[in-house]
């Protein structure tokens, strides 16, 4: 479970970029954390996962504080941000090895996964290579395959669809699923309602720091009152995070 408690975010003493958020993700859920540019996703995320401070508030995933007791929370959790441009000079094959070895996989487990996840992701004959090589979808991939490496409970992924071809991005969607079937957390952030609609269990609509609505997609139409309305749900959604930040 991930839980924000009150969690509010200011950047250098005046922007407001997460407003008094307050939000719970169950286990075997894919959440999706929509909203447009802007709108706090990725603030809140570094909060979440304890590379960037809270303001006030408290994040527990599996009930433990990230501020508190982070590195116990840290260990409950894979993260692929939205800027896969990290330890460029290292080779892929690199990469994963060092994730393995911080996350303590054993060598067998660890060569059987890459071998397994690099063919799937069509990555294998790249992973000689150094990432300063790779295009962004590769990289994301990379990175993918190293939360993967490591199998915890909680998946969280900023943006993961931007820059990865269709198969792949098919392929990380059918792997969300069977992750969170198995009782685990996928949480995810998109811009893009359509992937919201397809992937997700339950959405979180963000703007202007704030939460709009939680809920299913057709609590969503309910609550939007897309059936009553000549709009279609876009539309329906542009408005709500529109006014959302005139607010
Ligand atoms: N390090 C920072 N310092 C100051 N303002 C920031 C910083 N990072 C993000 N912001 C601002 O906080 C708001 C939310 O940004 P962000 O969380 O990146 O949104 P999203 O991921 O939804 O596009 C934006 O107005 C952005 O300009
Ligand atoms: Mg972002």
């Amino acid at each position: 479970m991930i839980e924000l408690i009150n969690v509010t975010k200011v950047y250098g003493g005046e922007k407001l970029a997460v407003d008094d958020i307050t939000l719970t993700i169950n286990d075997g859920e894919i959440f999706g954390f929509l909203g447009p540019n802007g709108a706090g996703k990725t603030t809140a995320i570094k909060m979440i996962t304890g590379i960037t401070p809270l303001t006030s508030g408290e994040i527990l995933l599996n009930g433990k504080s990230i501020t508190s007791d982070a590195l116990n929370a840290k260990k409950e959790f894979g993260f692929v941000p939205d800027d896969p441009n990290i330890l460029l000079r290292l080779k892929g094959i690199e990469y994963l090895n060092f994730i393995g070895t911080i996350y303590g996989v054993d060598k067998e487990t660890r060569d059987e996964r890459i071998k397994r996840l690099a063919d799937k992701f069509e990555l294998a004959s790249d992973l000689g290579n150094r990432i300063e090589n790779y295009s962004h979808g590769m990289r994301q991939k990379l990175l993918v395959i190293g939360v993967l490496l490591h199998d915890p409970n909680i998946w969280i992924l900023d943006e993961p669809m931007t820059g990865l071809d269709p198969q792949s991005a098919f392929i990380l969607k059918e792997m969300m699923r069977e992750h969170a079937d198995k009782g685990n957390i996928v949480f995810f952030s998109t811009h893009v309602l359509e992937v919201a609609e397809k992937v997700c269990d339950r959405i979180g609509i963000i703007a202007n720091g704030k939460i709009l609505f939680v809920g299913t997609v057709s609590e969503l139409k309910t609550f939007l009152n897309a059936d009553e309305s000549d709009k279609s749900l876009e539309t329906l959604f542009l408005e709500l995070v529109n006014n959302g930040q005139a607010k």
